[in-house]
């Protein structure tokens, strides 16, 4: 009697999950970006999240929370309801760096998440203040040795893919300490970049291309195998001397664990879609943002990749003995 009780406890669930997926979505989404807006994040949210709303028939709306390298609304999403109203761009900065800054981390990204896909992969260069003493990557390193109370580093708060990637570039230079100024997002933080208040920082393609072809920054390198296609003239690291320093970010939607699979086929189906758009892809393209390949853009893609990467930078993170309580 108790077994049919559950038997048909279990059946009603599972009806009810199904028809809740068939019905998805019924109204608009949000798509919490951890950080400020004029970011890489936010700019390949809203690129992607443009298209996606096209097939999904509802309107995918962005919304901004930032603060402490995007761990406060990371946390706030892994506690919301898993019903695909609302998502998250993920980042290699919250999704797999954070946790070997962070003691008592409020979420555990391959646990509290139902992945998505990869919507952009993102290369990462250092770039300095136009009038900066140094011209070339080994200047910058060598400057900032010889000057390291004279400096300052912008990133977009600890655990961000702007503070990783530079504790990377620092502790495989030889960089010592130097002070660090941290902002809600690299959009702000490039911004006093160009106003000069700031010297230098590592960030994502996303957000530099346009400003370093401009000649507002200068683009010191990038630090991929290749030279990109939009800033043909910036060397890479290897190029430069500085070849051990290799690293690209992503980005990637994901839901609060325990999503309904029928809800999570529907979002992956319209990433791959926005991806697969001609228009779309040109739109990251132009701004140096690498289009996931197919794999990448499914949940089993990038839940390989947040494993990979949050093994790859555990090592070094936690070797760099930076530790938020
Ligand atoms: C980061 O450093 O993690 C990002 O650049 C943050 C952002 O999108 O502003």
């Amino acid at each position: 009697m108790l077994r049919r009780t559950f038997i048909g406890f279990a059946a009603a669930l599972l009806m009810g999950t199904a028809a809740m997926a068939q019905n998805y979505p019924e109204k608009p989404i949000t798509l919490v970006v951890a950080f400020a807006a004029g970011g890489p994040t936010d700019v390949i949210a809203r690129i992607v999240s443009e298209h996606m709303s096209k097939t999904l028939g509802q309107q995918i709306v962005v919304e901004n929370l930032a603060g402490a390298g995007g761990t406060t609304a990371t946390a706030k999403v892994a506690g919301a309801a898993p019903d695909g109203y609302t998502l998250i761009m993920g980042q290699m900065g919250t999704h797999a760096a954070a946790p070997s800054l962070y003691e008592s981390l409020k979420y555990k990204p391959a646990e509290d998440f139902t992945p998505v896909g990869i919507a952009g992969i993102t290369p990462i260069l250092v770039v300095a203040k136009k009038d900066f003493q140094a011209n070339t990557l080994g200047e910058l390193i060598d400057y900032v040795k010889a000057n390291p109370d004279k400096v300052n580093q912008a990133n977009a708060g600890v655990g961000s893919i702007s503070f990783t990637t530079c504790i990377l570039f620092k502790s495989i230079t030889g960089i010592p300490k130097i002070n660090e100024v941290a902002y809600k997002g690299t959009g702000p933080a490039l911004n006093d970049l160009v106003a000069g208040q700031v010297d230098f920082m590592c960030d994502q393609i996303t957000n530099l291309a346009p400003q370093i072809t401009a000649g507002n920054v200068k683009g010191l390198a990038i630090a991929t195998v290749e030279r990109s296609p939009v800033l043909p003239d910036v060397p890479t690291t290897k190029e430069a001397g500085f070849g051990d320093f290799q690293i690209s970010g992503w980005n990637a939607i994901m839901a609060p664990k325990g999503l309904p699979a029928g809800i999570q086929a529907k979002l992956a189906d319209a990433l791959n879609k926005a991806l697969s758009d001609e228009a779309t892809a040109k739109k990251l393209t132009d701004l140096g943002t690498v289009v996931p390949n197919a794999e990448e853009r499914t949940p089993a893609g990038l839940a390989a990749v947040m494993e990979r990467d949050s093994k790859l930078l555990e090592g070094p993170l936690k070797a760099s003995g930076i530790t938020i309580k």
